[in-house]
């Protein structure tokens, strides 16, 4: 039985006054659910306060972009030797948002994932096709995208990755997370990319319209090992929600 793992990127929402009131809503009901992983990703000005209201929970904190360099004169940009010492367990990368509004490709997206694993954290890479169709079209779109960022890895290193799948088409404001059948069918395609490499135990997440309606059935399906909760999660009381739907037994994978 995996344990799930369940998290939220506020993408750039929240200053960091507002962070602080949303931990002091959500800590106490998120850090008695201890049969499952947890993690928010704020804007890097609110990473030191979900360090300092997370420290002593369970709850991993982390950021949603880093500087594949180590230091040097990159201005505005941050490095993930930064990030580690603001003990963050998991940094996104290959967020569909990143590659539309910053250009980001592969050989970037490849560079941020092995400064990540230097510094001792998780990457939490996002794929996900562009336009709904069909499952085949997608697998072939998702695979090349995973190809292109973890190509070179070896299944040590893809042992310490999260992918999220996130279609494109089910994030934001006015989508609809993607049909039932088709996360099962996406998440077995990439579970089968993942296992000829050796890393059969790396955890696939879906993103993409996550609520407190939909988290229950989505985590119930094969082949999904948690959840990646955008704009739903803004709101503690939702985030309480999604983050406490009820596990179903034999969510084995293997
Ligand atoms: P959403 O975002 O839940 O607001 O659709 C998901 C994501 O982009 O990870």
């Amino acid at each position: 039985m995996t344990r799930p793992l369940i998290g939220t990127s506020w993408k750039m929402n929240l200053t960091s006054s507002e962070a602080a009131a949303w931990f002091a809503a959500a800590v106490p009901a998120l850090e008695r659910l201890d049969d499952r992983d947890l993690f928010v990703l704020p804007p890097f000005t609110a990473i030191h306060v979900a360090r300092d209201a997370l420290c002593r929970t369970a709850i991993a904190w982390g950021a949603q972009d880093v500087h594949p360099d180590d230091a040097g004169a990159h201005t505005g940009d941050v490095s993930a030797a930064m990030l580690a010492d603001l003990g963050c367990r998991y940094v996104e990368v290959g967020h569909s948002e990143r590659r539309r509004d910053h250009r980001e490709g592969d050989a970037l997206i490849a560079a941020k994932i092995a400064a990540i694993l230097r510094h001792d954290m998780r990457p939490l890479l996002c794929v996900g096709e562009r336009t709904p169709g069909r499952v085949a079209a997608a697998l072939d779109h998702v695979t090349r995208q995973l190809r292109g960022a973890l190509g070179a890895s070896d299944a040590g290193e893809l042992g310490r990755v999260v992918v999220a799948y996130e279609p494109v088409w089910a994030i934001g404001v006015g989508a609809m997370a993607a049909p039932l059948d088709h996360i099962q069918a996406m998440h077995a395609g990439i579970h089968r990319w993942l296992a000829a490499r050796d890393a059969s135990s790396t955890p696939v997440l879906y993103g993409g319209s996550v609520d407190a309606t939909n988290a229950g059935p989505i985590v119930g399906l094969d082949g999904v090992d948690g959840l990646f909760v955008g704009r739903a999660a803004l709101d503690p009381e939702t985030f309480i929600r999604i983050a406490s739907i009820e596990l179903e037994g034999g969510r084995e994978r293997d």
